[in-house]
């Protein structure tokens, strides 16, 4: 017993030696300590033995299996951590590398746009309202006063869809009167309405079949010039800073009495005079007015008790004005890579 005890020490010792990482280890584990493994071997017989033999052979295998277990136990810590070592050693990472970019994306400078005028005009109590694209002529132009047959239509060359009754808006001018309707003449009303108009223009640099505007509409008692003046004034501000100043030329719309261009300083120049500004100092930005009284009369409001005021921008005019592009089509390309020149542009 004793003999066949030491031959398993010296086997165990020499095949330990050998031992070079945790999966051999653990082969020699199930050769010397598994189910089948040599240890038990040494038990194997113990019904052919008598009580004092039985109980010599089971200390005997104990003794050798702790010693076993020990030195098992002992080389097993150990070459956890060389195997982590080397681990680490070969995944080590080199913080000095330069990283990868990762393509982030970022709000369209159109889409920003407009939610910046939104949450100007908003924090003055106006709503943001929806219209139906596909309009009918009388939202379009005759309630708007542009009767039909009027030359005023002309300027707006229009998709007209069903006869000439149902067109894709060529404005959001009729926004004014479906708002005006629902106000039923009764409450005052503060509205804008960013949205998509359409024209049949030939695409360029400065024209697009679909363009964006922002049309604005304050109907209320006592409201002057002077109202839009300010309010214009306030977004002219907000978008182009603060030293912006504004100003209103004369102008004629069908659906304004008096009609006027409303201009802002040139803010590359600051009124010296660029090419940006053809020398004039201003540049021209939207259209407004003082909503006509046929209009008034029209959506239900008595113009003897209601005033209001109308404008509208368009947006991408805005954009480009604000973010320096100098082609309209820019917007409605898909090409990512020019989008996200001006995300970052932006971002700077
Ligand atoms: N609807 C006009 C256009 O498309 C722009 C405009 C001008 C809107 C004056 C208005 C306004 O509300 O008062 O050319």
């Amino acid at each position: 017993m004793l003999e066949k005890q030491e031959m398993i020490r010296k086997s165990f010792a020499s095949d330990l030696d050998s031992v070079t990482n945790t999966n051999m280890l653990n082969e020699l584990k199930v050769k010397y300590l598994g189910k089948k493994g040599l240890i038990t071997e040494l038990t194997s017989n113990m019904k052919d033995l008598s009580i004092d033999e039985r109980k010599e052979v089971g200390r005997v295998s104990n003794e050798l299996k702790n010693e076993l277990n020990e030195k098992i136990n002992s080389l097993e810590s150990e070459l956890k951590l060389k195997e982590l070592n080397q681990k680490l050693e070969s995944e080590k990472i080199d913080i000095s590398l330069p990283a990868t970019k990762v393509p982030v994306g970022a709000p369209n400078v159109l889409e920003k746009l407009i939610e910046e005028v939104e949450e100007l005009l908003m924090s003055m109590g106006y709503d943001v309202v929806d219209g139906p694209e596909i309009e009918e002529d009388k939202f379009n132009f005759e309630m708007l006063n542009i009767p039909k047959g009027h030359p005023a239509r002309d300027a707006q060359d229009t998709f007209y869809i069903k006869d000439e009754e149902i067109l894709l808006r060529s404005q959001t001018s009729p926004v004014q009167a479906r708002t005006m309707l629902k106000g039923e003449g009764k409450t005052p009303i503060r509205m804008i309405c960013p949205g998509k108009t359409y024209r049949r223009d030939d695409d360029d640099a400065t024209h697009s079949h679909q363009f964006m505007q922002i049309e604005g509409l304050l109907v209320d008692k006592n409201i002057s010039l002077s109202d839009l003046k300010g309010t214009f004034d306030a977004i002219a501000k907000k978008l182009f800073g603060e030293d912006c100043k504004t100003r209103f030329r004369p102008s004629y719309y069908q659906f304004t009495e008096p009609s006027v261009e409303t201009d802002i300083s040139c803010f590359v120049c600051k009124g010296e005079g660029c090419s940006l500004c053809k020398n004039t100092g201003w540049i021209t930005v939207s259209g407004a007015g003082m909503v006509h009284p046929n209009v008034l009369r029209n959506c239900g409001y008595d113009p003897e008790e209601w005033t209001g005021f109308a404008f509208g921008f368009g947006a991408e005019r805005l954009a480009m004005l604000k973010y320096g592009i100098n082609d309209i089509r820019f917007f409605y390309q898909t090409d990512l890579r020019e989008l996200s020149t001006f995300d970052r542009k932006d971002s700077e």
